[in-house]
């Protein structure tokens, strides 16, 4: 089926110069940028949405990092969007990555790991939810 899903280039990959690169994988391999925007997150923005990781004991570093440099947050459309994206990003952690993977390519470390992307549809529509308005959002055209 035709999806959406939220991804977020992080401040490693941003500061490596390497947003066309990324968008050049996701266009090659059919998913379309319909919303996009460049922000620099405040530790209020970045741990309300890590929420979900509140509890984990990588919470803090991963608010720190998030909020390190700006990043480039988009929305991704088309078939099977959320698994192919995060079959595009590879392993959370870059060393277990799949070669050719975003993650092989650009990312350092479990923390520094270029992407996120929704892992599921109910997170997928909140997660864009909360970055943009419906009515920032360009579909189909
Ligand atoms: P992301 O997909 O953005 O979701 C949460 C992030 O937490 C994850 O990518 C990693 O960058 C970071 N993280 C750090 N340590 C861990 C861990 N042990 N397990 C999962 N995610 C981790």
């Amino acid at each position: 089926a035709i999806e959406r899903t939220l991804s977020i280039i992080k401040p490693d990959a941003v500061a490596k110069n390497v947003i066309g690169k990324i968008y050049s994988r996701f266009e090659t391999n059919g998913l379309k940028v319909i919303a996009a925007k460049m922000a620099w997150l405040s530790a209020q923005e970045a741990g309300e949405f890590y929420a979900v990781h509140k509890a984990r004991p990588f919470y803090a570093d991963l608010v720190k990092f998030m909020t390190s440099g700006p990043v480039m947050i988009q929305v991704l459309e088309g078939e099977d969007a959320i698994a192919k994206n995060r079959d595009l990003m590879g392993a959370t952690d870059p060393k277990k990555a799949a070669p050719g993977t975003i993650r092989a390519d650009f990312a350092e470390s479990i923390d520094a790991n270029a992407v996120h992307g929704s892992d599921a549809p109910e997170t997928a529509q909140v997660e864009i939810a909360f970055f943009f308005p419906a009515m920032n959002v360009y579909s189909g055209r």
